[in-house]
């Protein structure tokens, strides 16, 4: 083992230099125009992780290809651990606002800027890193490993529920360990016993066959954007909950242990609200900012389209108005249901004279994991051996929606152990990954392949 972080030690330049070429193929899954790059970086992931030992396919799929790479020398007794990362990125504009271009990684006091550094390109890289420095010093690994890196995770991962169902036997293992999410803190390892899910839509009123003069129609046509704004207000109540009636059946409510646990954290309110630059932060009465970030649901307008938003005045009555509107889920509430009420309640707060459409563009389960068991103690020990402290469990307010999938169709708890940092910049300009996160994150991964092999399997 002491090989192996040896070997990590004296690699790392040529680590960050390969993870600089990596970051500078602009994989952006939302956009058709980058698929060409889309698709080298699947194939530059594949050809890294067979150096690194694996035996490497590149499937396709109806959309980006998956990257599958496997080792399976430990045999049939040893553990078998499913990594799973993503190779896509976030679109990365407004690009005025980086410091550095998007696709040119530049260090700059101890951080690697780049789109993907962080979201989830360093932190998937940091896996094959780790298993190089087995495979490359003592030849083997104590667990058979399958990576499986896919490149629509920012699009909603539409053909990875079908990938994992035609590949079950394929994918079988013991433990999924996923690094796509952060510490707690600077210097403060952590382990994750949530993610949020998702349902996301699109809110379309229309109105007139046409835009109209507002002075010779105004008052006597509905408005889609006077609507559009009279749903969003109907969408939360005066003490910030969701109005949306029925919204809060399915939501758990979190043990007493796991709330004491988050009032345990070392959080402050002020420091997170000047972070931000905002004047008060805000949100469910009743309930901690981390409460309301992890074990709460939520609803959010993204982005809002109606009439004339140009230069000075225009005199219109639009005649459509649109809003893109997101819920994070809390077990055990699933889009499907919220699509449900949402429709009926669009239906009850819609006046007459314009009509509503909602269309749902992604959907996610939220994900609560059980942190016991030898898994994860497992991965506590590697953290705090690589870290020198040890770890704390946290929330996560993202949603990876494939990690509960993967618990459910492969039998197997899902570790997430994610090395961004707060204040990183996921899905923003100036995304980045600390050096030092880098360096220690493929240890830990190091000692946690280590730790897993000590496991019995099945
Ligand atoms: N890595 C993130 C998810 C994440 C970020 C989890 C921070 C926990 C903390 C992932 O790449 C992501 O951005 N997911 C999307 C969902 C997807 C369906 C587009 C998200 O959370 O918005
Ligand atoms: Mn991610
Ligand atoms: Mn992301």
């Amino acid at each position: 083992m002491s090989d192996a972080l040896t070997f990590i030690d004296t690699n790392l330049g040529r680590f960050r230099e390969e993870l600089y070429d990596f970051l500078r193929i602009p994989s952006i899954s939302a956009k058709s125009e980058h698929d060409h790059e889309t698709s080298r970086a699947a194939h530059w992931l594949a050809a890294r992780m067979q150096e690194a030992g694996l035996e490497v396919e590149v499937i396709a799929t109806e959309g980006h290809p998956v990257v599958l790479g496997e080792w399976r020398g430990a045999g049939a007794n040893a553990p078998t651990v499913l990594v799973y990362g993503h190779y896509d990125v976030q679109p990365p504009e407004p690009l005025e606002l980086w410091t550095s271009p998007p696709f040119e990684p530049t260090e700059r006091e101890g951080r690697v800027y780049a789109r993907g550094s962080a979201d989830d390109k360093g932190q998937l890289y940091m896996h094959v890193k780790a298993l190089e420095a087995h495979l490359a010093t003592s030849g083997s690994l104590l667990v058979n490993v399958l990576v499986l890196a896919e490149g629509e995770e920012e699009v909603g991962s539409p053909n990875l529920v079908p990938f994992v169902e035609a590949h079950l036997e394929r994918l079988a293992c013991d433990v999924v360990v996923v690094s796509d999410t952060g510490m707690f803190a600077k210097g403060l390892p952590s382990l994750l016993f949530s993610l949020r899910g998702l349902a996301y839509f699109e809110i379309h009123v229309r109105g007139a066959r046409s835009d109209l003069h507002s002075g010779e129609f105004g008052g006597a046509v509905v408005n889609p954007g006077n609507v559009l704004s009279l749903i969003i207000a109907s969408l939360h109540d005066d003490q910030g909950r969701i109005a949306v009636p029925g919204f809060y059946e399915d939501v758990v409510d979190w043990d007493a242990e796991t709330r004491e646990r988050i009032a345990a954290l070392p959080h402050s309110d002020d420091e997170f609200r000047d972070e931000l630059d905002v004047v008060a932060l805000g949100g469910e009465e009743g309930f901690s900012t981390l409460e309301r970030l992890w074990i709460r649901p939520t609803c959010d307008v993204n982005g809002m389209l109606c009439g004339y938003t140009d230069e000075g005045a225009k005199t219109v009555l639009p005649n459509h108005a649109m809003a893109k509107v997101s819920f994070r889920l809390v077990p055990d509430q699933t889009d499907a249901k919220v699509k449900e009420l949402l429709e009926a309640h669009l239906r009850n707060v819609t006046p007459d004279g314009v009509t509503v459409e909602l269309k749902e563009l992604h959907g996610g389960r939220p994900w609560k994991a059980s942190i016991k068991g030898p898994y994860f103690e497992a991965a506590a020990e590697a953290l705090q051996e690589a870290f020198g402290t040890k770890p704390v469990p946290m929330g996560g307010g993202g949603s990876i929606p494939i990690v509960v999938e993967f618990e459910e169709r492969l039998d197997a708890p899902a570790l997430l152990v994610g090395f961004s940092l707060p204040g990183c910049n996921l899905h923003a300009p100036n995304e980045w990954l600390s050096v030092e996160n880098f360096e220690k994150g493929i240890g830990a991964l190091a000692l946690l392949y280590e730790k897993l092999g000590a496991q019995a399997g099945d």
